[in-house]
């Protein structure tokens, strides 16, 4: 069956409501249909200042977080990307494949290096987008599951994969992101024009999936909508509401349509409310199950060796192929 390769950064502590149905929401369903691998993201992790116990700990936290999300370690290869050291490894030949412009034209870096003042970005920051192509490329992964914002990352990756074919010969998979439309970018709760994420410039849009219920209930009974008083799906001129029913939808599996017939003259806050209860129903079991793996380490750590074992097995083969088509003389 055809593979597909995603990762998440294990920084930030509790998964956000975007990553969730951007993401992991996906990995979840294509486990059942792909051989699937995903990974946590913890040497990207260290491209900004990180403290290492907290590192740790949320390693196992975002762990326990896919698991509870669904990721069923017999249907998927759930694996720490430092367990294998072949990401490292290829990361270093496809950086010397990458253009010094091509790296400095992803957006994520110019965003992620303005704001942290161009003297203080590391290299590794920099050359990033290249590691997590090495991610993708050692598994030879046919489809990349993940929000837009990392469209241009799986963009990079076909073109690198492509110029490496080209000049060695045939040795990677070209893969394609796979982007939801409906949930590929989730916005914030307070400023709907922007995209939900940890650095947001207020906490109160950013819906943590682990915080208290209750908080997260008042923050989505105060989502800032707009000054009409229809709810209508119309991502431009409605982003707030259109927000709404996006995640309304996606959690209760309800179209839009229908939402928009079952709210046809009721305000923004029977929406809210709904919603708020939705909310509060989804993420109370995903706490408990989330501290649940947590109050068991062991289990957890084996299930990330076993991971570890299976990913190492193909990206060993991988890696070996790519050494032999670069020229790198066989250490017999
Ligand atoms: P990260 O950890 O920032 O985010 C994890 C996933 O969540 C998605 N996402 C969103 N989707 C919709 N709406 C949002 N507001 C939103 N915010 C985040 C992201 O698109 C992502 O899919 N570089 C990656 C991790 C990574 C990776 C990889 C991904 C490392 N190697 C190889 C794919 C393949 C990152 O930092 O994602």
């Amino acid at each position: 069956s055809p593979r597909v390769l995603s990762g998440i950064q294990p920084t930030a502590g509790s998964f956000h409501l975007g990553n969730y149905l951007g993401a992991v929401r996906q990995w979840v369903a294509l486990q059942e249909t792909h051989d699937a691998f995903y990974m946590l993201a913890d040497l990207h992790a260290i491209t900004v200042t990180q403290d290492p116990a907290e590192l740790r700990a949320n390693t196992r936290l975002a762990a326990a977080q896919l698991l509870a999300s669904g990721l069923d370690p017999d249907r998927c290869t759930l694996f720490v990307q430092s367990h294998v050291p072949e990401h490292a490894q290829l990361a270093w030949v496809m950086n010397c494949l990458t253009g010094f412009g091509e790296a400095s034209r992803m957006t994520q870096f110019k965003d992620k290096s303005a704001r942290q003042g161009a003297d203080r970005a590391s290299v590794g920051l920099f050359t990033y987008p290249v590691l997590q192509v090495a991610d993708i490329l050692l598994y030879q992964a046919n489809e990349v599951p993940v929000g837009e914002d990392q469209r241009q990352h799986v963009e990079l990756t076909r073109d690198l994969a492509d110029r490496f074919n080209g000049r060695f010969g045939p040795t990677f998979t070209v893969p394609k992101p796979h982007i939801l439309k409906e949930t590929a970018k989730i916005y914030d709760f307070q400023d709907p024009t922007v995209k939900m994420s940890k650095s947001a410039s207020t906490p109160k849009g950013l819906i943590n999936l682990l915080d208290d219920p209750k908080a997260t209930a008042k923050k989505v009974k105060s989502a800032v909508t707009d000054t009409d008083t229809v709810i209508r799906y119309d991502a431009e001129n409605k982003p707030g509401v259109s927000n709404l029913l996006t995640v309304h939808s996606t959690l209760t599996g309800a179209s839009i349509a229908e939402l928009e017939e079952r709210y046809a003259g009721k305000g923004y806050g029977a929406l809210k409310t709904d919603l708020a209860e939705i909310m509060v129903e989804f993420v109370t079991p995903f706490k408990e199950r989330t501290q649940q793996y947590l109050d068991d380490p062991e289990t957890l750590d084996s299930i990330l060796a076993k991971g570890a074992e299976k990913a190492r097995a193909v990206a060993a083969e991988t890696l070996a192929l790519a050494y032999e088509r670069v020229g790198f003389l066989p250490a017999k």
